[in-house]
C-alpha cells in the first residue's frame, strides 16, 4: 500500500482531474448506474467527484467548502446500491485510471480504497 501523500506528489492534482474525467465520459454511456446520475448536470457530478479526491488525497479545500462534510454513505442512500452496482462502479474506474495513464503501483493502492469505498455504499441486501 503507497502512502497518499506519495500518490498526490507521483500523480498530481492532474491524475486525479483526469481520473473524474476519463470515469464520467464512461459513465454517461453506462446503462445500469448511468441512470441515476443528474443528466442535466453531468459536469457537476464531474466537478463534486473531482473536487473529493482533490481533497481525499491533496487535502484541497474547493470541496469542503462547496459541498461540507463528505457523508458519502447518506448521500448514496437514494441510489439502489447492491453488488451488480458496486461491481460495475469499481470496472469503471479501472478502466477510468487506465486510460487517465495512472501507473499500476498508484492505481492499485486507489483500487484498494475505491474498493472499500463502493463496499461501504451498498444499501441493498445480497
Ligand atoms: C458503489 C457504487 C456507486 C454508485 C452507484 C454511485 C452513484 C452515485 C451517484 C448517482 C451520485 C450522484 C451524482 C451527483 O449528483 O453528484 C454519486 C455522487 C458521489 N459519489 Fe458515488 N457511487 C458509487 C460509489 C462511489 C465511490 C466508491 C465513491 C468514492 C470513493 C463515490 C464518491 C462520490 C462522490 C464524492 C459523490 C458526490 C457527493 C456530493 O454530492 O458531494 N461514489 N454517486
Amino acid at each position: 500500500m503507497l502512502s497518499e501523500e506519495y500518490i498526490w506528489e507521483k500523480i498530481g492534482k492532474d491524475g486525479f482531474t483526469r481520473i473524474a474525467a476519463e470515469f464520467y465520459d464512461r459513465m454517461k454511456e453506462d446503462d445500469l448506474i448511468g441512470p441515476m446520475y443528474p443528466q442535466d448536470d453531468w459536469e457537476g457530478a464531474e466537478e463534486r467527484f473531482r473536487d473529493f479526491l482533490h481533497f481525499r488525497f491533496g487535502a484541497d479545500q474547493r470541496y469542503l467548502e462547496t459541498r461540507g462534510h463528505p457523508r458519502l454513505r447518506g448521500r448514496h442512500m437514494p441510489f439502489k446500491i447492491g453488488i451488480p452496482e458496486r461491481v460495475r462502479w469499481l470496472e469503471i474506474m479501472h478502466q477510468s485510471m487506465k486510460a487517465a495513464k495512472i501507473p499500476d503501483d498508484c492505481a492499485e493502492t486507489l483500487s484498494a480504497f475505491f474498493a472499500q469505498v463502493a463496499d461501504f455504499m451498498r444499501n441493498q441486501p445480497e
